[in-house]
């Protein structure tokens, strides 16, 4: 998969809010409301990371929680028609590289049991199982598999 050249990776802003959340609203069941990306846009241990199209407009976008030396992935999404594109890669990779320059060592993440193209995501960045939490999910009710990556040491 290869990243289209007019995708470009920029910090999120207000103006990427209601396009985010459209895109959440397709891509799960239990859509974070938008509100939710405002107020962690203005979180000191928050940072969203966007992928934005030729027009400026997100096409996807990560969030990553950061405290002390620990992050997490709380939220990572494409939007359908961009998919398989490497544009959820991207963005990861990205995300990692932060982490890594921020002091974090250790990254932690929750994805859906079925959820077998996230799944196949972390896989290929290294990220790997550590626990479960039973119903964890709801709409529908469904394990939660926690992931770790430990982040390679700095160069
Ligand atoms: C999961 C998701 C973010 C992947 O986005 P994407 O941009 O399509 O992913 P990429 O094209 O960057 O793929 C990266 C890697 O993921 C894996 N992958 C992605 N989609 C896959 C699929 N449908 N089947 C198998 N592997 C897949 C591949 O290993 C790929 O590696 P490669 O580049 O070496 O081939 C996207 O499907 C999505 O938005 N899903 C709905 C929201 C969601 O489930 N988020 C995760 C919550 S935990």
């Amino acid at each position: 998969m290869t990243v289209s050249s007019t995708v470009r990776v920029r910090p999120a802003t207000l103006i990427d809010v209601a396009v985010m959340a459209e895109i959440e609203v397709v891509a799960f069941s239990d859509p974070w409301p938008a509100s939710a990306f405002r107020d962690l846009l203005s979180a000191s241990h928050a940072r969203i990371t966007v992928a934005v199209d030729a027009h400026d407009l997100a096409v996807g976008y990560c969030v990553v929680l950061q405290a002390a030396d620990e992050a997490e992935i709380a939220n990572i999404a494409v939007a359908q028609a961009r998919r398989a594109q490497g544009i959820a890669g991207r963005l990861l990779d990205l995300a990692l590289k932060e982490a890594s320059i921020s002091g974090v060592t250790t990254v932690y993440l929750e994805v859906r049991l079925s959820n077998t193209s996230a799944r196949a995501l972390y896989l290929s960045r290294g990220f790997r199982q550590v626990g479960r939490r039973a119903a964890y999910y709801r709409f529908p009710t469904e394990d939660a598999l926690v992931l770790r990556r430990d982040q390679p040491a700095m160069q």
